[in-house]
C-alpha cells in the first residue's frame, strides 16, 4: 500500500515491523502511534481532514488483513509438539498426531533404491549404509590418493573447522566409496573361505557444486565392489551390463573407456546404449544415443592391501554410479534439483 502522507507512511511502516514481532498479532490495533494518529484529524485544515482520515482507515484495514491471515493461517496448521508425553489414556483420535499420512508418499529416490537393491539382493550382493560425515583417511588416504595429490581436487568437498587426531577436517563424503575400506575389512575373513567380497552401498553424497540441472549439492550413488579369486574386468562389465537391463527392463549396449581414479588400475568410464531412444538419439542423451553413466574399474592393489587383503591372491572390481541419475533416465526427468525440492507438484507424480 503506497500511502500519500508522509506521517501515515512511517507510521505504517514502523507498526509493520513491530506486528512481525508481536506475539500477539491482534494488538498491532491498539498501537498508541495509531490512536495518534486519529487524534491529529481535528487538529488538521477542514479540507485535509478527510484525506488523512481516510489514509488511517486504509492504514487500519491492511493491519486487520496481516492479522486475518495469521489467523487463517495458525488455524490450518496447529502446532504440535509431537515429542511431547501425551497421556496413554486419552482415546486415540484425541491423541497429538502428525499430518495425515494418506496425502504422503515414498519419496522416488528411496523407492528406486529399494528396486536397485532388489536386483543386486538377486546377484548375491549384500547392502551397507554409508555416513554423513566421514574424515579425511577414508575419503582419500585409504582409496590411495597420495598426499596433496591433485586428484583431491576433483572432489568439492564439504568440511568441517573441527579436526580429527591428525588435525585433518572431517569430511561430508563426496563418493560413497569411503565405505570401500571398512566392508573390505569386514568382509575379508570370507575369502579364506571361499566367499567373495559382494556389498553394494546406496547412500547420500554432498559436493560443493555449482548448482544446475545436472549437478545438486546432495545426491545419492550407489557404490559396488565385488573381490575374490580369478576376478578380471569382464566380470565387472558383465554385472553392471546385467544390472541396468534389469533396470531398465530391455536388451542394451555397453561400451567402456580409458578413464583415471587413483583406487582403480585400469579405471573406466561406462557408458550405456540410450535407454530412452535405444541409440536414435533424444535430448535425454544429448542426441549421441549413449549415456556416460559411472566410473568404475579394477580395485588397485593399494586399497586392498590397506584393507590387509593380498593382492597377488585376490583381485575386485568397483564402480561408483549416481542414482538420482539413473532414476531420471528412467522417467525422463529434465532436472536434479527436483529431488530435493520438497516441491509437492513433481513428488506427487510418483
Ligand atoms: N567415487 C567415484 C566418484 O564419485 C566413482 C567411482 C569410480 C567409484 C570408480 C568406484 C570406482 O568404486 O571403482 O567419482
Amino acid at each position: 500500500m503506497d500511502y500519500q502522507n508522509a506521517k501515515v507512511r512511517e507510521t505504517a511502516e514502523l507498526l509493520k515491523q513491530r506486528y512481525g514481532e508481536l506475539e500477539t498479532k491482534a494488538d498491532i490495533l491498539k498501537a498508541v502511534e495509531l490512536r495518534a494518529l486519529y487524534a491529529e484529524i481535528p487538529q488538521l485544515p477542514a479540507e485535509e481532514r478527510a484525506g488523512f482520515g481516510q489514509e488511517i482507515n486504509a492504514l487500519k484495514n491492511e493491519l486487520q488483513q496481516l492479522i486475518d491471515e495469521h489467523q487463517e493461517q495458525a488455524e490450518a496448521l496447529p502446532p504440535i509438539d509431537i515429542t511431547a508425553p501425551f497421556d496413554v489414556n486419552v482415546p486415540a483420535g484425541e491423541r497429538p498426531q502428525l499430518l495425515p499420512s494418506e496425502t504422503g508418499s515414498v519419496h522416488p529416490l528411496m523407492r528406486e533404491r529399494e528396486i536397485i537393491l532388489d536386483i543386486f539382493y538377486r546377484m548375491g550382493f549384500a547392502a551397507s549404509e554409508s555416513r554423513e560425515i566421514d574424515d579425511d583417511y577414508h575419503m582419500f588416504s585409504a582409496l590411495n590418493f597420495p598426499e596433496d595429490h591433485p586428484a583431491r581436487d576433483d572432489y568439492d568437498t564439504f568440511m568441517t573447522t573441527q579436526t580429527d587426531a591428525n588435525g585433518k577436517r572431517f569430511i561430508a563424503p563426496a563418493h560413497t566409496s569411503t565405505m570401500q575400506n571398512r566392508l573390505l575389512k569386514q568382509y575379508a575373513p570370507g575369502l579364506e573361505k571361499g566367499e567373495p567380497i559382494a556389498v553394494v552401498v546406496p547412500d547420500r553424497v554432498f559436493r560443493n557444486e555449482d548448482l544446475d540441472a545436472r549437478h545438486e549439492h546432495t545426491f545419492y550413488q550407489l557404490e559396488g565392489i565385488y573381490v575374490g579369486k580369478g576376478v578380471h574386468a569382464g566380470m565387472l562389465i558383465a554385472t553392471l551390463k546385467t544390472f541396468l537391463q534389469e533396470y531398465y527392463g530391455k536388451e542394451l549396449d555397453v561400451k567402456t573407456q580409458p578413464f583415471y581414479f587413483p583406487f582403480t588400475e585400469p579405471s573406466f568410464e561406462f557408458a550405456l546404449s540410450c535407454p530412452f531412444c535405444d541409440k536414435k538419439g533424444c535430448s535425454v542423451c544429448s542426441q549421441s544415443g549413449w549415456i556416460e553413466l559411472l566410473g568404475c574399474g579394477m580395485i588397485h592393489p593399494n586399497v586392498l592391501k590397506e584393507a590387509g587383503i593380498d593382492p597377488e591372491t585376490y583381485t575386485g572390481f568397483a564402480w561408483g554410479c549416481g542414482i538420482d541419475r539413473l532414476v531420471m533416465m528412467k522417467y525422463a526427468i529434465e532436472d536434479v534439483r527436483h529431488f530435493e525440492s520438497a516441491n509437492l507438484t513433481f513428488l506427487r507424480q510418483f
